[in-house]
Order: structure tokens, then sequence, then C-alpha cells
């Protein structure tokens, strides 16, 4: 699978969507973002996704009736833009196994703890909680279970005896806006699923 175009999904902030904006517009990603989509009217991503002239879509999911009638909204987009990767970054709803399998691997993730371990919310924190020495964030194609499916890229942090929640999330945060888009950018060259194994194809 290559890909080219790329749809974005977000909730909030949108600081990757930024990072992986930027590398598209540098060329270290080999593709371009073709759509921004979130279910949030007031996300920060929808307003730099203006500033930086690409389409947005606000999808807000409290207008349907439905996460299934949300998610065939979503997909409308997804198919009318002509997406083949769909990014999430910082999108915080669950996906459904229809739209997962719609898309399968073909929906990628960003999550801040070297899965698998701390799956889930404040993963932060939970490395925190658990002690560990080494954290950092894991790129993964979307499956059926949460935060679980193939991995594409991991970049590890030290946490610090003195870390809090905010200084361990601020480094890891750094190393995802290197993390996502180097990911993209193999994705984008080629790629086939191996079992649990993401093996990049080379180009031609
Ligand atoms: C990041 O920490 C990402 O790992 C998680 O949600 C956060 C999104 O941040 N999935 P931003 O909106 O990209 O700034």
């Amino acid at each position: 699978m290559r890909a080219e175009r790329l749809a974005v999904l977000l909730s909030g902030r949108g600081s990757n969507f930024e990072a992986i904006a930027r590398a598209c517009e540098s060329g270290r990603i080999p593709a371009s973002i073709v759509a921004v989509i979130s279910n949030r009217p007031d996300a920060g991503g929808i307003s730099i996704a203006r500033s930086l002239g690409i389409a947005t879509h606000v999808i807000d999911h409290r207008a349907f009736p439905s996460r299934e009638s949300h998610e065939e909204e979503i997909a409308r987009i997804l198919v009318e833009a002509g997406a083949d990767l769909i990014v999430l970054a910082g999108y915080m709803r669950l996906l459904g196994a229809g739209f997962i399998a719609r898309f399968r691997n073909r929906i990628v993730n960003i999550h801040p703890s070297l899965l698998p371990a701390f799956p889930g919310v404040d993963a932060q924190r939970q490395a925190l909680v658990h002690g560990v020495k080494i954290s950092g964030c894991t790129v993964h194609l979307v499956d059926e279970m949460l935060d679980a499916g193939p991995i594409v890229l991991q970049r590890a942090v030290p946490v610090e005896d003195n870390d809090t929640v905010e200084s361990l999330s601020a480094r890891i945060l750094a190393q995802e806006h290197l993390a996502y888009p180097r990911a993209l950018a193999l994705l984008c060259s080629g790629y086939r699923v191996d079992g649990r194994r993401v093996v990049p194809e080379s180009p031609g």
C-alpha cells in the first residue's frame, strides 16, 4: 500500500497535526493533507488548518443520533476527499468496528506511551504511577482493540525522578512531533502488514 492523500481527524490542540502539515509542506512526508475533520467546533487544530489553507470539516458528534451515523458522515467526507490514509491526531472518540473494517490498515494513531504498556487515557500518568524509567510514544495502525494495532514506529524518552505529568507529557510530545512525520513518511512510501508487523516496501 502507498498513500499520498492524508486526512487528519482531531478533537483538540492539534500540535501533532501542525507538525505533520509542516512536514508535508517541506516534502519530508511525500503526501498532502486533503482534509482536517474535527468532532469539536472549538478545536485548536481547526484554526491551525484554516490558517494553513487546508480544507476543514467540523462534524460535531452531538448533532448525530448514533456513533454509526456520525462515522458515516466522516466516511463520506473521507471518500469524497479521496483520502488514502486516515491520521488520528488527538481524536478523542473511539471508532466503531464498521469504520475500522472499512478502512482496514489505513487508519494511523499516535499514543503517548511505549505500547503495549499504558494503553487508554492518561498514559503519561500511568507511566509515572507505575514507576517506569523509560516511556515514549508509539505510532500504530488502528484495529478493533484499544491502542493495540500493529506498531509503525516508537521513540523513547527517559522518565526523571522529579517528573510531573506535565513535564513528562511535554518531553514525550516533543518526540511525538518527530515520530509522527517520520512514521507517515514511511507509510506513504509503501507498506504491507504481515501479522502484527508493519513492513516497509521499497518503492517501484
Ligand atoms: C497527544 O499526546 C497524542 O499522543 C494523543 O493526544 C495528544 C494530542 O495532542 N493521542 P495534539 O492535539 O496533537 O497537540
